[in-house]
């Protein structure tokens, strides 16, 4: 039920529960029919036959590309590959307690600061810079994964595709074609989730007329947190934290006590739950078949039995199921990922969803700007 202001009686929607604030023709979210359609193509078949590229053009130009704009497209892309000077030089400065979301952000707001159309908001200029940093952080989070590690920076490749070339960027040499493949399902599968917390902020920051670097920097920020796209980094502490209660035992086992001591102390259970799906995100399946092969490529049985026992224990216990970040954190995991650049990762993938959503707002813009209830002190004379 909404709830409502006493002294008023106005509707206060609380977290903007179930309000429709505009619309939009770059995905389609149907919780009913489990399903999501990015510019009207579900999301698993562009997952099984398209590259992240390809899905990038398509949530820009609304149509897949034929093989000469995808050409063209490829090509803008590894272009615009590497750190920049600035970029680099600002990376540097900040010392390895940052958190690896915070290095994002600030990379993303000095390509803002340091981008030769910085002002000009044009559609044309707007896909510019959207391509400019889609090839971009890439290398932010390589580098930043490896300056951790005491290791050097690793040069992009171009004659890598976009998956093939972070993996290398990140670990300094090529990744097997199968791994490039659970790579890139996963870019395709987090590029894109209609009004979701950080592109609402991308659209919000849009919405004054500020720029699309900007936008983006705010995008990062609502994306951090745990209850959005800093879950998959907390399911992997989950994962952590009971292969240790287990002292050595089948971590497995454990899951179900684990689970029941946490949900007693009230604790949400990070990678479980969505706001728009209620039963089921409809992207696990097709992530989780892909963790299924990493499983199988790594030899690490033992985290797909945990994943399973953590996700039929939260259904017995709750019935609420895995959303996206579940399958993603144990991937990213196995791949040789640091937990903390999960959600950069996200980041990497949502820039195409936020940066489609922000040249949207541009088309139709007006200025987002809520109401509110004021339950503050009554009006009164300064003493
Ligand atoms: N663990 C335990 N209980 C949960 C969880 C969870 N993960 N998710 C929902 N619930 C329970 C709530 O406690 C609440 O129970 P109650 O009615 O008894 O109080 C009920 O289910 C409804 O939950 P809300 O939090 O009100 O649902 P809402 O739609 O606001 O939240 C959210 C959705 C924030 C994603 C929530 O499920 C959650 O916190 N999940 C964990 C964080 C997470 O995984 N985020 C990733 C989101 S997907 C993405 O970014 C790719």
């Amino acid at each position: 039920m909404t709830p409502t202001s006493e002294a008023t009686g106005t509707e206060i929607h609380k977290g903007l529960d179930g309000v429709v604030v505009d619309s939009t023709a770059v995905s389609k979210v149907n919780p009913e029919t489990n399903s999501l359609l990015y510019r009207g193509y579900p999301v698993q078949q562009l997952a099984a036959k398209c590259s992240f590229e390809e899905v990038a053009y398509l949530l820009w130009h609304g149509e897949l590309p034929t093989t000469e704009q995808l050409a063209g497209f490829e090509k803008a892309e590894r272009d615009g590959r590497g750190l920049e000077r600035a970029v680099k030089a600002t990376i540097d400065l900040l010392p390895i307690t940052t958190h690896p979301m915070d290095v994002c952000r600030t990379a993303a707001s000095v390509l803002g600061a340091t981008h030769p159309q910085a002002e000009e908001n044009s559609r044309e200029a707007n896909l510019k810079k959207s391509i400019d940093l889609l090839a971009a952080m890439p290398a932010v989070v390589a580098y930043d994964q490896r300056r951790r590690r005491g290791e050097e920076e690793v040069p992009a490749r171009d004659d890598l595709g976009y998956s093939a070339n972070f993996l290398y960027m990140t670990f300094g040499q090529e990744a097997a074609p199968e791994v490039v493949e659970a790579f890139n399902v996963s870019m395709i599968l987090y590029a894109e989730h209609s009004f979701n917390a950080s592109t609402f902020t991308a659209r919000v920051i849009t919405s004054t007329l500020a720029d699309l670097h900007s936008a983006v920097t705010g995008a990062i920020g609502a994306l951090k947190g745990a209850l959005h796209g800093g879950a998959n980094e907390a399911v992997m502490h989950t994962f952590e934290q009971i292969t240790r209660d287990a002292k050595g035992a089948d971590p497995a086992e454990s899951a179900k006590s684990w689970l029941d001591a946490a949900l007693a102390a009230k604790k949400k259970i990070m990678g479980f739950g969505h706001r728009v799906y209620k039963n089921g995100d409809s992207r696990v399946p097709t992530m989780k078949a892909s963790l299924d092969k990493m499983v199988e490529h790594y030899n690490r049985p033992d985290l797909g039995h945990l994943y399973d026992a953590l996700e039929s224990a939260m259904g017995e216990a709750k019935n609420i199921k895995p959303n996206l970040d579940y399958p993603t954190g144990p991937l990213y995991h196995l791949m040789g990922f640091d937990t903390q650049m999960f959600t950069p990762l996200f980041v990497a993938s949502r820039i195409t969803g936020w940066t489609a959503h922000i040249m949207e707002q541009l088309e139709a813009n007006s200025l987002i700007r809520p109401l509110s209830v004021y339950n503050g002190a009554p009006e009164r004379d300064v003493p």
